[in-house]
């Protein structure tokens, strides 16, 4: 039988590789655009050692409608997207505003312009728990109050969802799938693919990792006197492989049409939260390596704390977060040892 042909873009990124591996081993024909602003091509071989088969690559940019008008016409029947490709920096976000909402808007439209001339059933979106901003109650659920958004990135999510629900309700001839991370984490249990942050990581796990190889001096503990029980942020830090997992079941319930409504709507989460300081000791507790780290001030924009109610994942999609966290810290290790051996850094 011939397999189904799905667009993943942004697909040699860190969330994108991970779900074309799942994707692959799930029996799915992978096209991949990426115009590699945050990863390297390289990422194509870990994806072939993985599977055993190298899915196809296509170097573009998805802002760019010639560019994705030929890959279409050159990939045809593609079924489902699955769309990664944004810019992704908090911080960098509010220093470029329109350089963000160019990106993450232009993929979104082109693609969802281009679906109905090539007959593209179904769509998928990365969407983040950023919508809910700091929310009145944990854990969250999808019904839980939209906060405004306190970035240009984090409206660009906001916006993007309202457009795909937009563009639904005035008819459009496809499906979506909106799907909510909370904080993704780890690496391939291979440690053949992983995340790749360019210069000083901003993100906890990887300014970890690096800290425990020696590579950043110490890490900072943005505060301790937050009212949670143990004063540092609670995040709800979901393992990249369970996550990459929920992309083939949603992409496959639009796929063979399966959605009970046009656009869907899941948080991607544990259920767990997880204090900064509860995170360092179980990495330490699981790889027996220390992490030298001190507590500092807060970091400005950061909400107390934010976990998942995945129920409505967990019962409509029959999907469920299954790593522990001690053995998602050592996959991060594993990756950052990979990393080291290969002389990466
Ligand atoms: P990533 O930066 O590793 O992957 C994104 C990929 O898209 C990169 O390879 C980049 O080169 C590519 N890209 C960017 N703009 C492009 C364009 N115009 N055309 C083609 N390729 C382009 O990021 P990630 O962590 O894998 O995130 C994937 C998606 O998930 C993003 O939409 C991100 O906003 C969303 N998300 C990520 C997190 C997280 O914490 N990692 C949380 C919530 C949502
Ligand atoms: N933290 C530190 N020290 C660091 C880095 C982070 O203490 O060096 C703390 C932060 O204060 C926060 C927690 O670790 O309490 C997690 O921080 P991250 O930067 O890893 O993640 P955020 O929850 O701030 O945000 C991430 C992504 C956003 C996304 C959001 C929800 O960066 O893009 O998850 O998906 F919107």
């Amino acid at each position: 039988m011939e397999k189904t042909r799905i667009l993943v873009t942004g697909g040699t990124g860190y969330i994108g590789s991970h779900t074309t591996v799942e994707l692959i081993n799930a029996g799915y024909d992978v096209v991949i655009i990426d115009n590699l602003s945050n990863s390297n091509a390289d990422v194509i071989d870990g994806i072939e050692a993985i599977t055993g088969v190298r899915p196809a690559f296509v170097k573009g940019d998805c802002t760019d409608v010639a560019t994705l008008r030929k890959l279409f016409t050159d990939y045809p029947g593609i079924k489902g997207i699955i769309n990664f490709a944004a810019s992704k920096a908090v911080g960098e976000s509010v220093q470029k505003p329109l350089l963000y909402y160019r990106n993450n808007l232009d993929t979104l439209i082109n693609l969802l312009e281009l679906m109905p001339e090539f007959g593209v059933k179904g769509f998928v979106f990365s969407s983040s728990c950023t919508v809910y901003g700091e929310p009145d109650v944990n854990p969250v659920t999808e019904q839980s109050p939209i906060k405004a958004a306190t970035s240009p990135y984090g409206n660009t999510k906001q916006i993007s969802e309202e457009i795909i629900t937009d563009a639904i309700h005035a008819g459009a001839p496809w499906n979506a799938i909106i799907l909510r991370y909370f904080n993704p984490v780890g690496a391939h249990p291979t440690a053949l693919i992983g995340e790749l942050p360019n210069g000083v990581p901003q993100n906890l796990l990887p300014y970890l990792t690096q800290t425990a190889m020696g590579i950043r001096k110490e890490l900072s503990v943005f505060g301790d006197d937050y009212p949670t029980r143990d004063g540092s942020c609670i995040r709800d830090y979901i393992n990249v492989v369970d996550l990459a997992k929920a992309h083939v079941i949603a992409v496959k319930r639009l796929v063979e049409e399966k959605t009970l409504e046009p656009v869907e709507i899941f948080n991607l989460g544990t259920g767990d939260g997880v204090s900064v300081l509860e995170l360092i000791n179980t990495f330490e507790q699981a790889t027996g390596v220390k992490v030298p780290h001190k507590i500092v001030g807060r970091r400005a924009g950061d909400i107390t704390q934010v976990w998942a109610d995945p129920s409505r994942a967990n019962n409509v999609l029959g999907w469920t977060a299954k790593e522990t966290l001690a053995d998602t810290m050592i996959s991060a290790w594993k990756w950052q040892e990979h990393l080291r051996e290969k002389g990466i850094m």
